[in-house]
């Protein structure tokens, strides 16, 4: 089954038409590259999936599943994760407690019941712990599980957002410019890890401004301007287009040539 489908999507923000009839697919256990200049939609795109934001036309299909109408904490349940553009971890809290908070958004223990020690809120909150751990460590932070937010590098709490995604038991991760700002290392263990990802069989949708990490790490790219898609295929292939040189160095290049 298609892990997703956007049909003629369309999201305006005042005189902004921030999405304009835009659509693709996603195949299951694949990475999905959504590519485009500053201000080109791509956000929006992830907020309107998660049902954060309503379209204003066309429709969202999860895993067989119309989400159109529904809230995100709906979406949330049906598998949907992501991560920020810009990095929202709680301050205060640890990187094995950062995750534990992602494991409650999608498990029936209240996290009220859990703090509140009620007896049976214990058992299951030591199995959640266990899981938290288990994905430190898929991220490759299980030796930094007692550091605090603030502490930790800047691909640490890149890590630790992915982790926290992924307490929630998704089949469909977003993941939105988790490169950016990185230095190649960096960002090269992100790439590693979204690949790992995949090959356990998550679908992933990843919002890049790289054209480097799209092209080593995406199965598949979709290329977006001005809210529109430009184009879309195998991502050596879209990075050749000249509709997407003209995208991203388009200003660049007549700036150039006055
Ligand atoms: N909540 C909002 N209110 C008004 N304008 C918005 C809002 N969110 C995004 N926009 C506008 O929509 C356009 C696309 O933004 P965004 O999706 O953040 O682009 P990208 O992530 O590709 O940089 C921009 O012009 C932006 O200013
Ligand atoms: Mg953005």
């Amino acid at each position: 089954m298609t892990a997703l489908v956007i049909d003629g999507l369309r999201k305006t923000f005042g005189g902004v038409k921030a999405v304009r009839d835009l659509s693709f697919t996603i195949e299951p256990g694949s990475v999905t590259g959504l590519m485009g200049p500053n201000g080109a939609g791509k956000s929006t795109v992830l907020d309107l999936v998660c049902g954060v934001t309503k379209p204003d036309a066309g429709s969202i299909s999860i895993f067989g599943e119309d989400t159109a109408g529904l809230r995100a904490d709906q979406v949330t349940r049906l598998g949907v994760a992501r991560t920020y553009q810009v990095i929202r971890l709680t301050t205060g809290l640890t990187a094995v407690q950062q995750v534990i908070t992602g494991c409650y958004l999608q498990r029936e223990t209240s996290l009220l019941a859990s703090i509140l020690q009620m007896p049976w809120a214990r058992q299951r909150r030591r199995e959640i712990e266990d899981i938290a751990m288990y994905l430190l460590d898929r991220v490759g932070m299980a030796d930094r599980a007692d550091i605090l937010a603030e502490a930790m590098s800047y691909g640490e709490q890149r890590r630790v957002e992915i982790a926290r995604a992924l307490g929630s038991n998704p089949m469909l991760l977003l993941l939105d410019e988790p490169t950016a700002g990185m230095n190649v290392q960096e960002a090269d263990r992100i790439g590693t890890l979204i690949q790992a990802l995949r090959d356990d069989g998550l679908s992933i949708l990843l919002v890049e401004h790289s054209m480097r990490m799209v092209a080593d790490y995406c199965d598949h790219a979709v290329v977006m301007n001005f809210g529109a898609k430009i184009t879309e295929g195998p991502p050596a292939d879209c990075l050749d287009d000249e509709k997407v040189q003209d995208a991203y160095f388009g200003r660049q290049r007549d700036a150039d040539s006055q």
